[in-house]
């Protein structure tokens, strides 16, 4: 029987019934009255329901650094589900997680060449953290049991991530754990307003970590993880100096230094990892996101030698750390991202966003001056555009900022009056103009 009041526009458009699905993250009753559904993709583009082209300003979620649809990634996972659909990792193996952790501690920034798989972002950071409670445990440091994080930071959503996380509506209805602390963020918009690159000002902010070593004793503190260079909060990239100044900080206090890169990593700041572009080397890294090309779920931590060999030890025949997930290293997933790390290497991926970057950097500082536009941040493939708030309406301008570009052809990312803008790395320079030509003219339309 037809449901009267299903629009007849979404019954042309032979439309899912949207009730069941609980969409995360997501204004649920706003979207589920006015759907924005993608069917298709390819290259730098979606396509939607009613067939229109729309360019991704956003690589889907921050992943899909090599474009969408590449027939090597889809044809090695299906290759690999047909050959062994899935294989245990826990005290069993398979050659392709073996491969996969291989080639990609060739990219790793130095010494970070223990590979421990993972399905997501979530669980790499929440992995990352376990490590390093590990790590001092097995060295006779048991007591160093703070983790620290940072104001505006985003870590994933497991109670490890929200913990050290730093976005108040990821926490207030949360539990969190008992010992996170937090380092103060390192945005300043007095000081540092439409900085190109790394802002001038703020390299001192590394010395909040003093101040938690002060009051709490730095024979308590187990790490201190960052984003190198925030995404979620809006693309906040460190001042200069400051990840040179927190590295030399942990050390001094033996502190691990953790860089959550699930979003710059691979590729999107220019180089494999934002660590070899600020040549500061973490003890442990996060990745997962481009790690398959967002094309399948996973995630990989990279542990530092010392970090594992410190825990690695002990009896031959006993485990020697008790984490792990039934799908970490899953035969499709490793074969995903051993056929785009493929990608990445022939056409030269990882350092493509070097050379797109002066153009992407001159098309969005060209938005100072457009209506609302306060500040302009960028790096590598990343650009941050801030949009004054509406009186009494946070967020409502950034929010209407991507409906409305989503109406002009453009996915992009917002948060609060922030647009993100994080395009494949595969984008010409002509698209890219294209992309914030649309944001331009969308933020004039913005009351
Ligand atoms: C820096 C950072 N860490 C962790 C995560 C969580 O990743 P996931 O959504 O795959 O769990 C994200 C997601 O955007 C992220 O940006």
């Amino acid at each position: 029987m037809n449901d009267v009041s299903k629009p007849a526009a979404a019954d042309r458009l032979n439309r899912p019934d949207l009730d069941a699905f609980w969409m995360p993250f997501t204004a649920n009753r706003q979207f589920k009255a006015e759907p924005r559904l993608l069917v298709g993709a390819k290259g730098l583009y979606y396509r939607t329901e009613d067939g229109r082209e729309i360019i991704d300003g956003a690589s889907g979620l921050w992943c899909v650094n090599a474009g969408h649809g590449r027939p090597e990634i889809a044809e090695a996972v299906g290759r690999q589900l047909v050959e062994m659909d899935y294989a245990p990792s826990f005290n069993m193996g398979h050659r392709l997680a073996f491969d996969f952790a291989s080639e990609l501690a060739k990219l790793a920034p130095e010494g970070l060449d223990r590979i421990f798989f993972t399905n997501s972002g979530s669980e790499s950071v929440d992995t990352a953290l376990k490590i390093a409670l590990a790590y001092h445990r097995a060295r006779g440091e048991g007591q160093r049991t703070r983790l620290v994080g940072r104001e505006k930071g985003y870590h994933g959503v497991g109670f490890g991530g929200i913990s050290v996380g730093g976005l108040v509506n990821n926490r207030r209805m949360f539990l969190t754990l008992h010992g996170a602390e937090h380092l103060v963020h390192t945005h300043d918009l007095a000081k540092n307003a439409f900085s190109k690159g790394l802002p001038s000002h703020g390299a001192e902010k590394a010395d909040d970590l003093e101040r938690l070593v002060a009051l709490h004793g730095a024979e308590t503190i187990a790490a201190v993880i960052v984003e190198p260079v925030a995404g979620s909060a809006g693309v906040l990239p460190p001042p200069v100096g400051y990840l040179q100044r927190l590295r030399e900080i942990c050390t001094k206090y033996g502190i691990l230094l953790i860089f959550d890169e699930v979003i710059t990593g691979f590729g999107r700041l220019g180089a494999p990892f934002a660590s070899q572009v600020f040549g500061v080397t973490p003890d442990i890294m996060t990745t997962a996101k481009g790690v398959t090309n967002g094309a399948f779920p996973m995630g990989a931590v990279f542990a530092g030698r010392h970090v594992h060999d410190a825990i690695v030890q002990g009896p031959a025949g006993a485990i020697e750390l008790f984490h792990g997930y039934t799908y970490s290293g899953h035969p499709a997933a490793c074969a995903a991202g051993l056929a785009t790390l493929g990608i990445y290497a022939r056409e030269g991926l990882l350092t493509r966003a070097a050379d797109l970057a002066p153009g992407f950097e001159a098309a969005v500082h060209a938005l100072k001056g457009r209506r609302h536009v306060i500040d302009v941040r960028n790096i590598g493939l990343m650009a941050g555009i801030d949009l004054a708030p509406r009186d009494g309406a946070p967020g409502a301008r950034g929010f209407e900022a991507h409906l409305k570009a989503f109406k002009a052809g453009a996915l992009i990312r917002y948060t609060g009056d922030t647009i993100a803008l994080s395009p494949p790395l595969i984008a010409t320079p002509q698209e890219l103009e294209r992309l914030v030509g649309i944001v331009g003219e969308v933020v004039e339309t913005i009351d």
